[in-house]
């Protein structure tokens, strides 16, 4: 896909409404930290588009990216952020539960994983989660530069069990830096778009 134009549309927050969107959605799920916004940023080419941040926590809104006037990416909050009270925790979940169960036109969502690490209770909670709420969502094995290409494929079979996941269930490996997966995701998601 060519990016012509990509703008930050809509910023939701805990007490926002959810914009109704008419053309199709493409979410981005997973801890803080586990580089969503790094891989929105990388599959438009843009250095800092989604802010991203050491500091675990940085996205903390649903944010709804316009492409091209085509489709919308939705980056949102992080999950498991320790740094925040417990209430402003839940609240955040109902935020992106209410987002998942409400929107019409979500048609696929991207559950983040970062590779080094065998899923938490917190990665399998979310994808169990949207499971239960009609998607099967496309594992994004984050970081990839962090290891040794010897150790790829065992790192896919932890994340494989850990999650428990679906027979045929798609799990790309990615990295920000070398942009390793990029064409494979975007030719997903354009899959998906065509639909
Ligand atoms: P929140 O907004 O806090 O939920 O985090 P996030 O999931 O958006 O993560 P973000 O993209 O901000 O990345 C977190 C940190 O990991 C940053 O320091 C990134 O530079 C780093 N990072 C993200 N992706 C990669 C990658 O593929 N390789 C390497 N080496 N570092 C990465
Ligand atoms: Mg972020």
């Amino acid at each position: 896909m060519i990016i012509k134009s990509v703008e930050l549309e809509t910023v939701c927050g805990i007490t926002s409404k959810l914009p109704e969107n008419d053309k199709s959605e493409f979410a981005f799920a997973g801890k803080s930290n586990v580089g969503k916004s790094s891989l929105i940023n990388g599959l438009l080419n843009r250095k800092n588009l989604a802010r991203t941040s050491q500091k675990p926590g940085k996205t903390q809104t649903i944010n709804f990216y316009n492409i091209n006037d085509e489709l919308y990416f939705v980056d949102l909050p992080g999950y498991g952020y320790a740094q925040v009270s417990e209430s402003v925790k839940a609240k955040w979940g109902k935020m992106v539960e209410n987002y998942l169960k409400k929107s019409e036109c979500l048609k696929e969502v991207l559950l983040l994983i970062d590779i080094r690490h065998d899923p938490s209770k917190n990665d399998k909670d979310m994808y169990d989660w949207i499971v239960y709420n009609g998607y099967n969502p496309i594992i994004i094995a984050t970081k990839a530069d962090k290891i040794k290409r010897s150790q790829l494929q065992k790192q896919i079979k932890a994340i494989k069990e850990g999650l428990k996941v679906k027979p045929g269930t798609k799990i790309i490996p990615f990295s920000a830096v070398t942009k390793q997966g990029r064409d494979e995701i975007w030719d997903i998601i354009e899959g998906a778009n065509d639909n």
